[in-house]
């Protein structure tokens, strides 16, 4: 279901991709292709990061990060809300969600918004917007976001205090290049921040300048298909960074593969939900 009348040039060439590569084979299959992807296990994925950049009175700060739910034909809603339990069972001290809640239509998301906000971590639900969520209606999903509790960041920054320290959060809307990332990272990022949500890991170079702490991003999906035991050597060939952890200097940038897909398949690339403890 759409929220808006008007599909634009990206929503037309994001269905075409659709029918192509999912609904359309799927058909072909006569199911068995989306059976066999919800078959498939999400995992939860425990990584521990260091950084001298990281506040000491935040050390050990647990942060439960999810992303591409891309909610539709591949992530019916029974199946994200499992994901979102998953996380939940962790309790962490926040959560992270990077962005594409949805594949191509904006209505119908809001039972995943008032669940992410329901895990009710002590921090918060921060959000920050994928390519996907721009496709359809952006206002809707933002009012599902604001209305739910979850706290969008568009652009903009917050402060969150937290046991008489403060944790100083920024996140950037899509932006397809490193050049444009890193130019929404000098906008906002003027003040210290200590974690940045973006959904495109190439905020990072931009995040590393500004010597921000931990950046956190989705979209590449770890490629979906990966060499065995070599998730960098992945499908996803325009990101040089597409899959776990890396350094620049004291900054970190964790990339999660995330929940959902865009395409039906994933190998020696399992869908995770990650918590992430960070030290200083
Ligand atoms: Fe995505």
């Amino acid at each position: 279901m759409r929220a808006s009348d008007k599909p634009s040039n990206k929503y037309r060439r994001a269905k075409m991709r659709n029918v192509l590569f999912t609904s359309g084979p799927n058909k072909i299959t006569r199911g068995r292709l989306f059976r066999k992807h919800f078959d498939q296990r999400i995992d939860i994925k425990r990584v521990e990061i260091s950084t001298p950049l990281w506040p000491k009175e935040l050390d050990g700060l647990r942060i439960g990060h999810i992303s591409d739910f891309h909610l539709g034909d591949l992530m019916p809603m029974d199946r994200a809300l499992a994901a979102v339990q998953m996380l939940k069972d962790e309790e962490p001290d926040i959560v992270a969600c990077t962005g594409d809640v949805v594949d191509l239509n904006a209505l119908g998301a809001a039972p995943l918004f008032n669940a992410m906000a329901n895990i009710k971590a002590p921090l918060g639900t921060m959000l920050v917007l994928g390519n996907h969520d721009e496709l359809d209606c952006v206002s809707t999903i933002s009012n599902m976001a604001l209305n739910s509790g979850v706290s969008l960041l568009r652009d903009g920054r917050c402060t969150i205090n937290y046991n008489g320290s403060k944790l100083h959060v920024a996140g950037i809307d899509w932006a397809k290049s490193q050049k444009k990332c890193s130019a929404k990272v000098d906008r906002v990022c003027r003040d210290e921040t200590h974690l940045l949500l973006s959904h495109n890991p190439k905020a990072f170079q931009g995040a590393a300048q500004h010597n921000i702490p931990l950046t956190l991003s989705g979209h590449t999906h770890g490629g979906q298909l990966a060499v065995r035991d070599k998730p960098d050597a992945n499908l996803a060939v325009a990101h040089k960074r597409s899959h776990g952890l890396y350094d620049m200097g004291d900054s970190r940038l964790f990339v999660t593969v995330g929940v959902g897909a865009w395409f039906p398949l994933r190998i020696n690339c399992p869908a995770e939900v990650a918590i992430l403890t960070i030290h200083s």
